[in-house]
């Protein structure tokens, strides 16, 4: 098991790219099946997310193989084994997205239920509900779902909203068993993530039919068969977006190239009122910060809202404020496994219910904490910058399914990260 040693506090100067989206690559992976051909995806990421999903594609079929220049080369021609095995599954709750495609490719799937996990509840209610109109049907047998749809999957409306706003993966669950259902599909209350919307575009290269991509209303018109494709995913927003809590956080100015801005609009803007300057420049941004945090009120909403997945990274942040900051976690609202951890570094976090009070303190100190989700442990990474002395993460491996190799992208701008294998 790997540990980081994390000495600081550090400034950062310098700069650094992002890569391509984990949120976008691994559906649209899973998306790939629903051709029986090949295709090659450009700037997947090398994380074990990535690599499980691989797993988990190899064992239904798909040939995977990484060419010398780090693409991903995909052969679907053959898709001869429908079932996800709870063994993957249980690694990787995002696995349920082959549900979809294979639904739809072979008329008949079984995946395993996906548990909850460090962030909490991870229920599939939606994508169950969403299947079941679009003619499959659907039953639980010993924690695995079975859906069949044996004379195919036919077009229908499809409501997608939930208690918590839409859903990323459900989304794209629909959208893909939609490509090749018989008639018209629309899917309200879609989901507006830019991932979605670059799966959407992806499917549309491989000759779907959809319209309204970026916008919560999706139609599909099915078609018979869908081309093997070369697409090239997005950068990773929110890997964009823990650089530049990074910056903040040593009171840094850092180059973040390859990020798309656009996309990362609420985020932004809750930089600059905490007193980050954050300017565009060419294929990417400047983010310069003077030392003075300033408290902000952050509430995570699905997309344009801010990120759930950069609300630790933003608590790590906010944790040295000069004033208190409020967050409030309205997707996924156990999201705060990060909160005791970030205690132990001398911050001062009231977590009542959904929501944490943050009080700003002077300083950080170091400590050995524990990573528990990917982005929790990002901002264990970022508090470890920032705290005076040197702080000890354990359980890497969760960084490693979010973020390649972090501490060779930070390390060049001054940071001192060390792995080390206990
Ligand atoms: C995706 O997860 C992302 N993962 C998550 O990123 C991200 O936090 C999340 O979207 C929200 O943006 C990937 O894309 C691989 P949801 P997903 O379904 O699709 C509830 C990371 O750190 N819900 O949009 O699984 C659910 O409980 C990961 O990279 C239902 O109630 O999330 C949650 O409260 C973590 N019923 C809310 O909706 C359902 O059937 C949003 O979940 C489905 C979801």
């Amino acid at each position: 098991m790997d540990v980081f040693r994390i000495e600081g506090p550090v400034r950062l100067s310098g700069a650094v790219s992002v890569n391509g989206s984990k949120n976008a690559s691994l559906p649209i992976m899973a998306a790939t099946i629903l051709a029986a051909g090949k295709s090659t995806l450009k700037s997947v990421p090398h994380l074990s997310d990535i690599t499980v999903c691989g797993e988990l594609l190899g064992q239904l079929g798909c040939k995977l193989t990484r060419s010398a220049n780090g693409d991903l080369c995909m052969d679907s021609t053959v898709i001869d084994n429908y079932v996800g095995d709870y063994e993957i599954v249980r690694k990787m709750r995002a696995s349920i997205c082959i549900l979809g495609p294979l639904l739809a490719r072979c008329g008949r799937a079984r995946v395993s239920m996906p548990g909850g996990c460090a962030i909490g509840d991870r229920p599939v209610n939606l994508h169950l509900r969403g299947l079941e109109a679009l003619g499959a049907e659907i039953h639980l047998d010993g924690g695995y779902i079975v859906a069949e749809a044996p004379k195919g999957l036919r077009g229908a409306e499809v409501f997608m909203g939930g208690p918590f706003g839409s859903t990323v993966l459900g989304t794209a669950n629909i959208l893909t068993a939609a490509t090749l259902a018989k008639g018209r599909t629309v899917i309200e209350s879609a989901a507006c993530e830019p991932e979605v919307a670059d799966l959407a575009n992806c499917l549309n290269k491989m000759g779907a039919k959809i319209s309204g991509i970026g916008s919560p209303r999706l139609t599909i018109e099915g078609v018979k068969e869908l081309e093997g494709v070369e697409y090239e995913v997005i950068a990773d927003r929110i890997e964009a977006g823990t650089f530049m809590a990074a910056a903040a956080i040593t009171s840094s100015e850092v180059q973040v190239r390859n990020c798309r801005l656009d996309d990362m609009m609420a985020v932004v803007h809750k930089l600059r009122s905490i007193g980050v300057t954050v300017e565009a420049n060419g294929c990417g941004c400047t983010v310069a910060a003077d030392g003075s945090v300033k408290p902000a009120d952050i509430t995570t909403q699905p997309y344009p809202g801010f990120p759930t997945d950069l609300q630790a990274q933003f608590m790590a942040l906010l944790s040295l404020a000069d004033g208190n900051s409020v967050i409030i976690e309205k997707v996924f609202p156990d999201r705060y496994m990060h909160v005791a951890e970030l205690n132990r570094m001398a911050a001062d976090l009231r977590k009542e219910g959904p929501v944490v009070i943050v009080a700003g303190v002077k300083k950080l100190i170091a400590a050995p904490v524990m990573a528990s989700d990917l982005r929790a442990s990002a901002a264990l990474v970022l508090a470890g910058l920032a705290a005076e002395g040197t702080t000890t993460i354990n359980r890497v491996y969760h960084i490693d399914r979010g973020y390649e190799k972090i501490e060779e992208r930070l390390n060049p701008l001054g940071a001192k990260i060390v792995r080390e294998s206990v």
